[in-house]
């Protein structure tokens, strides 16, 4: 899901690809590469690293002489970063070059139906399907021969096409991944955002989905996906360059938090295969499942909290016992763990230094482990004996949101996919489970529409001094993350705390004034949850009430009330956290605090 550069002009291209690629690092990658057309012939330059290495490799782009061409920062999903994963990829006649952001969803069959045509891969990406398939495709029109690509391809794409048959035409297309156009006097740009083509042009193309660009010297057309010649507005920028990374939100947490619907979908996709899930790489048998005894999850900060939340949702499912902890804890305790167990690592960086070294030491006991990480190729995700990533994209922001979002949903698929290999799970409460998974990232959508409540709820409470969350069952997990987010960022005392626990001691900092926020989103615990509430609200408290199920008595009760959309209760914890993700950044915001980079705190906590 990373960056994108295109040059058609006058000028040697690489320059300006490495230009415009350096604008885009702040998005993180893990290589980069370019393809320049030159007397006829597309020369590729790429290699795993830092844009600087391949700046390097290329003497800054003087040794790419030709002025067309295509540039790209990787953010793996599929093959690990390496040189020969990264982008540009050739097509086997090398008279194509392809450079992509984001998934395809069917390269395996395609890649399969591809061999056995004969071509043969050099990396281990979903990508160079496409750089074959417009090989295959070919009818002596980029623009038509990449309409035909796009009839067979799925998932989601920003595409970037060279062709030694049309040396000064440069195609483009996206679908689900960003991609802007824009032109000066002497050239055509296109980019994965603004902030690229800012130094060029205020005046830009939004392309749609299946939306087509050529561009060559002199001229931009567009078509339809069907090759038809289109017109497009002209939009005109009036960000500043650091708006413009930010995708013109004030923060890469906000625009963290709304990229959730797409990073959901992203992790859901190509994994429902009719009515099973399947994943990747991992086959477990269901002998082997249904002999589990138990499983682990192991995690550190919002990944612990996923992992409460994914306690939950496997049990319900395997029916065996599941064992959350903090990795720091596990490392130490001598953990009882054996080859007849699952231990599963959360983690967003696939990196923090205690899950790796819990992780270790559960290989260290025989169990089997499995990563749920969102960074392709990280220590985790290449010590686990398995791996499933999120692909929530890069997420710059220090305080987690999209990335935990996602842990939640691949935890609910491991658990859907553990009940069936394990034959405990009926096919009528998969078919339930999956249609609820398949719902989920329309109703994080839907919960993002009208947050101007919780803006004006943050400016009432952004002064508070101590917030308490508290909930029962699998909210008490989803009180954690949320207490969590507004500590990280705003520098307020919180707690996430057991409803049923109250009365056990924290009750007694109840006062006047206090803060207190109640989950009650199972159907089964709210009438336990409501009398908390009532014993706070007698002793003081100002009470907000988040839920799905809104009744006169909550409202009387409550002082502020969020709804949340209806959902399986095992997946409420995904829609219930975003407005408390929004809460607790504006509570941050007004509190005027460095919302993205908070005191004290790393994005990856690599030591321990
Ligand atoms: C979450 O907002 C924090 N940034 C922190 O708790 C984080 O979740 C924790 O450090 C674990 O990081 P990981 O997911 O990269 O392993
Ligand atoms: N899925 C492609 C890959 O893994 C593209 C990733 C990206 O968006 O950078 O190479």
């Amino acid at each position: 899901m990373c960056g994108i550069i295109g040059y058609a002009g006058a000028k040697q291209a690489a320059p300006i690809l490495l230009k415009g690629l350096e604008t885009l690092e702040y998005r993180g990658y893990d290589s980069a590469g370019m393809a320049v057309m030159s007397d006829g012939v597309i020369n590729i330059q790429k290699c795993r690293g830092r844009l600087a290495a391949l700046a390097e490799k290329t003497d800054h782009g003087q040794s790419m002489q030709g002025s067309v061409g295509i540039g790209h920062t990787r953010w793996a999903t599929h093959g690990e970063p390496s040189d020969k994963n990264s982008h540009p990829h050739f097509s086997q006649n090398e008279q194509f070059a392809v450079v992509h952001n984001g998934i395809i969803e069917n390269y395996q069959e395609l890649k399969e139906r591809l061999e056995r045509y004969g071509y043969t891969f050099q990396s281990e990406t979903d990508t160079e399907v496409i750089a074959h398939l417009v090989e295959y495709c070919d009818c002596g029109d980029l623009i038509r021969t990449v309409s035909k690509v796009l009839q067979r391809i799925e998932g989601s794409y920003a595409l970037g096409v060279l062709s030694t048959r049309e040396p000064e035409c440069l195609v483009a297309v996206r679908k689900d991944s960003p991609l802007v156009v824009c032109r000066d006097d002497e050239a055509g740009y296109i980019a994965s955002d603004i902030p690229a083509l800012l130094p060029y042009s205020r005046d830009m193309y939004l392309m749609e989905d299946n939306e087509i660009v050529a561009l060559t010297p002199g001229k931009i057309n567009f078509y339809n996906i069907d090759a038809r010649p289109i017109e497009k507005e002209i939009y005109h920028v009036d960000w500043d360059v650091s708006a413009a990374e930010k995708g013109g939100y004030e923060h890469f947490m906000l625009k963290e938090i709304y990229e959730q619907p797409q990073a959901l979908q992203s992790t859901i996709q190509s994994r429902i295969r009719g009515d099973r899930i399947q994943f990747d790489g991992i086959d477990y048998t269901s002998s082997w499942v249904e002999q589990l005894t138990g499983v682990h999850i192991i995690a550190c900060g919002s990944a612990y909290h996923a992992g409460l939340v994914g306690r939950y949702m496997i049990e319900t499912t395997l029916q065996r016992p599941v064992n959350v902890e903090i990795a720091s804890e596990f490392r130490y305790r001598n953990p009882i763990v054996d080859e007849r167990q699952l231990v599963i690592a959360v983690s967003q960086s696939g990196e923090t230094a205690d899950t790796l070294a819990a992780l270790r030491e559960a290989k260290r006991r025989g169990a089997r482990t499995l990563a749920i990480v969102n960074v392709v190729g990280s220590s985790l995700a290449r010590e686990a004996h398995d791996v499933i990533y999120t692909w929530a994209g890069p997420e710059i922001s220090v305080a987690t949101t999209k990335g935990y979002t996602t842990q939640l949903l691949a935890l609910e698929l491991v658990a859907v996919y553990l009940g069936q290999q394990s034959g405990r799970l009926s096919q009528s409460a998969a078919d339930a489970l999956i249609e609820a998974i398949c719902a989920v990232p329309e109703l994080a959508q839907s919960a993002l529409v009208d947050i101007a409540p919780i803006q004006q709820m943050a400016a009432r409470h952004f002064n508070a001094k101590d917030v308490f969350y508290i909930g029962r069952g699998i909210d008490y997990a989803s009180s954690q993350e949320a207490s969590l987010k507004l500590k990280e960022i705003s520098y307020i005392h919180s707690e996430g705390i057991a409803a049923g626990e109250l009365k056990h001691g924290t009750i007694s900092l109840i006062e006047d004034g206090s803060l207190v926020i109640g989950l009650l989103t199972q159907p089964k615990l709210r009438e336990k949850v409501i009398s908390n509430l009532a014993e706070v609200k007698t002793r003081g408290a100002t009470v907000i009430a988040v839920t799905s199920m809104e009744d006169a008595k909550l409202n009387a009760l409550a002082d502020e009330v969020i709804l949340i959309p209806e959902t399986n209760p095992l997946l409420i914890p995904v829609l219930s956290v975003i407005p408390l993700q929004l809460f607790a950044y504006y509570i941050s915001v007004y509190n005027g605090r460095d919302v993205d980079k908070p005191r004290n705190l790393a994005k990856s906590v690599t030591v321990e």
